[in-house]
């Protein structure tokens, strides 16, 4: 890039005077359009129950989901992720719960398509959720095997798709999985269902709350590294990406956020496609603590984050401060 000149004849804050002129040079926005909200479902009826690692946010009933989806719907929010709470009698070695087309999920899933025929609704596939070990995968002797994941995974895909989840978002971490899904989908005639390939996922310690939220910290034995990537590794972030697009992803994600925008920045750059940041819940929580203590100002922190993924390129955020954010933009 040509130098531009020289001070005093150039004076870069000129163009920093006064809002109007921020507001022109502005190379970034950020609208409610660019977020997907995450929710936790858990079983009963009007029943709200807090995470504690997570301040503000709360397991919701399938009843109240629905009201909370109209609420992002009408904040123009366009998107939903949707998590189980399982209750622990249901989970099991193989996670077969996660293929019940009744579970938690699907239940959660039709309501919502009911009550908001137009709004993205997204599912997590993988079988953390649903076994009694807290792992994404099955496990045979002491190894979480691959293909025979694969083979659950499909089946947990299938019935989210049934019960009208139109964005599938394997963050299992399992080799060949997208294509796996993506031809069994278009096997049943669903080739109109799209994937959300959790392509870069990492092996990190931000996850702690949102395994708390789902249950499955307790349960958990040993970690993911066998599976999800390591934090050293950057060039293996391009590589998986370019597997998952080559199986048939339709949009990628790359997770945690905020410690990670290299990696965003370099797949966004690298392969053009709708690429998403997951501003996990262990960000959420150190975020929310520090405002909740009154260390910084919780509006400008929440959008300076955001408005910071999409400066390294992200297309859209998975937030938690999601319809806060929302709130927020649309009284501004
Ligand atoms: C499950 C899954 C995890 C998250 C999303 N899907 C946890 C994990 O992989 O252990 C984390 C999301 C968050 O921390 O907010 N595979």
């Amino acid at each position: 890039m040509a130098f531009p000149g020289r001070y005093p004849t150039v004076r870069p804050r000129r163009n920093r005077t006064n809002a109007a002129v921020r507001a022109l040079v502005a190379e970034n926005a950020l609208t409610p359009a660019d977020l997907i909200w995450p929710l936790f479902v858990s079983d009963g009826m009007n029943k709200r129950e807090p995470v504690p690692s997570m301040p503000g946010v709360d397991r919701l009933s399938v009843d109240l989901i629905v009201d909370a989806v109209k609420r992002a719907e009408d904040a123009g929010i366009p998107a939903i992720a949707l998590f189980p709470y399982t209750d622990p009698i249901l989970r099991d070695d193989a996670g077969s719960e996660a293929f019940n087309p009744d579970n938690l999920v699907c239940r959660a899933t039709r309501a919502v398509r009911e009550a908001c025929p137009n709004i993205m609704i997204v599912c997590d596939v993988a079988l953390d959720p649903y076994t009694s070990h807290g792992h994404d995968g099955l496990i045979v002797g002491g190894e979480i095997v691959n293909d025979e994941t694969v083979e659950s995974l499909i089946k947990q895909a299938l019935v989210q798709a049934e019960a009208g989840c139109d964005t599938l978002a394997p963050s299992d971490m399992m080799d060949g999985r997208i294509g796996a899904i993506r031809a069994a989908l278009d096997d049943v005639g669903r080739s109109d269902v799209r994937i959300l390939a959790y392509a870069a996922k990492y092996a990190s310690c931000f996850y702690g709350p949102f395994r708390d939220a789902v249950g499955s910290s307790t349960a958990l034995i040993g970690d993911k590294r066998t599976y999800q990537m390591n934090p050293a590794n950057s060039d293996e972030a391009l590589r998986e990406v370019a597997l998952d697009i080559a199986e048939g992803a339709d949009m990628l994600m790359v997770k945690p956020g905020m410690p990670y925008l290299d990696i965003l920045q370099r797949v966004k750059s690298e392969f053009h496609l709708p690429t998403f940041a997951y501003q996990v819940s262990g960000e959420y929580s150190m975020l929310r603590t520090a405002f909740d203590l009154g260390y910084m100002d919780r509006d400008r922190g929440i959008l300076e984050t955001l408005m910071c993924f999409k400066r390294a390129g992200a297309d859209a955020v998975l937030t938690y401060f999601a319809l806060e954010a929302a709130l927020m933009m649309n009284t501004r």
